[in-house]
């Protein structure tokens, strides 16, 4: 079962000028004082014709259609319209419809679409970008491990089109070809993160991913447990010896202009916190510890097929965190790749110590920016919750990415990293401890250990994804259960953002 390289694409996205052979036709509903209003009220006229607008806004009313955020009514369609029923769905207030409003809401109709061969929307005069992202990660399902018994019926599979009006065929050929291309990467982060741990170890993810970037024409260089020990990986290799199933490191590189930016991304396929054993209750969630790793990879191939001009390079440990006779100890002392030794007081605090080897080894091409990405700590979402990314690093560019990602939807926060608990990491025998003695600032205590690996000149942002990353809940927006390709819309505004400078 190669989920990944076989995934069945999501629905095909194209631009339309009519209403056409479309099975359902998707509309925008802004709520006010007086009820619902059509969005947007001023495009597509011949289309949607002032009486067929009357018609439909009087048909939603009478079924209590309201508009609010993310509402879905569906009424069959007034006649002569051309299709057979029309879905609506709630914008909420006028004045607060935003790029990620119409992601949101698109998104709920790209999921309640399901089982529709092709519907045509109008959301793409309100926003044709963020309409199609919506659409198409609200209809995305995983289904690559559900044989004949439990697989989607026809009436359950996602839409296989979805037709975004425009008002002339010269229009958002561009803004549709950039949303298609990020939506499919979010969808490959998605994709890897739900694929089970027995399905995707180390050498496994390392191949899937090798496989994805030579065919997008990229370099790619990865480092097997023998090759890891001759050059002194002792955080990886640590991390990793507990396993039957051995370590990597893999290297993805995308030379598209001279900035440099270094993506790390920590890849754990299973963490079950090694000898430190985690709780049985929810382990399982563990399966998206490598949700950084999925994302850095993901974003990688974006920005290579989005011809960005700059380069990056991907560099992502890959380790499962098992306990058994060859398993490290707490009490062990590891050396880093680049020399550092740190003592290992907890093994399920894992993360971190494949992170510095990887930092370390990426900081050798001297980049310009550092951005790394885990599903770092449980802190995370006892600081911010499961929805919210903590960004760390240095001050500037931290604030940047938060920024960034406030803007696309993804709502990281900036955290600071105090100085007064790096003392708490002193080892009695080594240079570093693993954790702190205590749980206090848990998700800062774990960036100040990353920070001691950071070269000092190197702008830094180190983001955690623990909760974001992996939704255990129901579904919401755009988001379904499971991997949510979180942080890689940030990540790729973040290169858009430097390779515009
Ligand atoms: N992978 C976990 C963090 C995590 C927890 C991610 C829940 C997603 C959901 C990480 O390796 C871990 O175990 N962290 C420990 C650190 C502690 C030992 C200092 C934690 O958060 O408990
Ligand atoms: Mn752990
Ligand atoms: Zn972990």
């Amino acid at each position: 079962m190669t989920a990944v390289a076989d995934r069945s694409l999501g629905p095909e996205l194209v631009r339309t000028e009519s209403i056409g052979e479309a099975d359902v036709l998707v509309i925008g509903l802004t709520s006010s004082d007086d009820g619902p209003v059509i969005a947007p009220a001023d495009a597509f006229g011949d289309v949607l014709d002032a009486d067929t607008r009357a018609a439909l806004l009087t048909a939603l009313r009478a079924v209590g259609a309201k508009g609010k955020p993310e509402e879905l009514t569906r009424v069959p369609a007034p006649a002569g319209l051309g299709v057979d029923s029309v879905l609506a769905v709630g914008l909420g207030p006028a004045e607060k419809v935003d790029a990620e409003q119409i992601r949101k809401s698109a998104g709920v109709a790209g999921r309640a679409l399901a089982g529709t061969a092709t519907a045509v929307t109008t959301l793409s005069g309100l926003d044709l970008g963020a309409a199609a992202e919506g659409f198409y990660l609200g209809a995305y399902q995983f289904t690559a491990f559900k044989s004949v018994k439990s697989a989607p019926k026809p009436g359950d599979q996602p839409v296989a089109r979805v037709e975004f009006l425009v008002p002339d065929a010269g229009f958002g050929e561009e803004a549709l070809f950039r949303a298609q291309a990020v939506a499919e990467a979010v969808a490959t982060a998605r994709d890897f993160v739900n694929t089970p741990p027995n399905a995707l170890f180390p050498a496994e993810f390392a191949n899937r991913a090798a496989e994805l970037a030579k065919a997008a024409g990229l370099h790619v260089e990865i480092l097997d447990e023998t090759e890891l020990e001759a050059k002194g990986f002792g955080g990886i290799l640590g991390v990793g010896k507990g396993s039957s199933r051995p370590p990597r490191l893999i290297r993805i590189t995308y030379a598209g202009g001279d900035k440099k930016v270094a993506l790390i991304g920590k890849g754990i396929t299973f963490d079950t916190g090694g000898i430190s054993i985690k709780p049985a209750a929810n382990m399982e969630n563990m399966t998206s510890d490598m949700g950084g790793a999925a994302a850095v990879i993901a974003t990688t191939l974006l920005a290579a097929r989005l011809s960005l001009p700059l380069t990056v390079v991907a560099t992502v440990p890959m380790a499962e965190n098992m306990p058994s006779a060859t398993a490290q100890r707490p009490g062990d002392v590891l050396v880093q790749y680049g020399g550092t030794t740190v003592e290992v007081i907890n093994t399920d605090a894992e993360g971190r110590l494949i992170l510095a080897d990887a930092i370390v080894r990426a900081s050798e091409d001297e980049p310009d920016y550092l951005i790394d990405v885990a599903t770092l700590t449980g802190a995370q979402m006892v600081a911010l919750g499961t929805r919210t990314p903590g960004v760390m690093g240095t001050d500037a560019f931290r604030d940047r990415v938060a920024r960034i990602s406030q803007g696309v939807g993804e709502n990281a926060w900036a955290m600071p990293l105090p100085a007064e608990l790096r003392g708490d990491l002193n080892s009695k025998i080594a240079d570093l401890a693993n954790v702190a003695p205590h749980r206090w600032g848990g998700m800062l205590s774990a960036g100040l250990f990353l920070k001691e690996f950071v070269p000092e000149s190197v702008e830094w942002a180190h983001l955690d994804v623990a909760g974001p990353a992996y939704n255990t809940g129901g579904p919401f927006g755009y988001i379904g259960k499971g991997g949510t390709g979180v942080p890689v819309r940030t990540l790729i505004a973040t290169l858009e953002d430097i390779a515009a400078e």
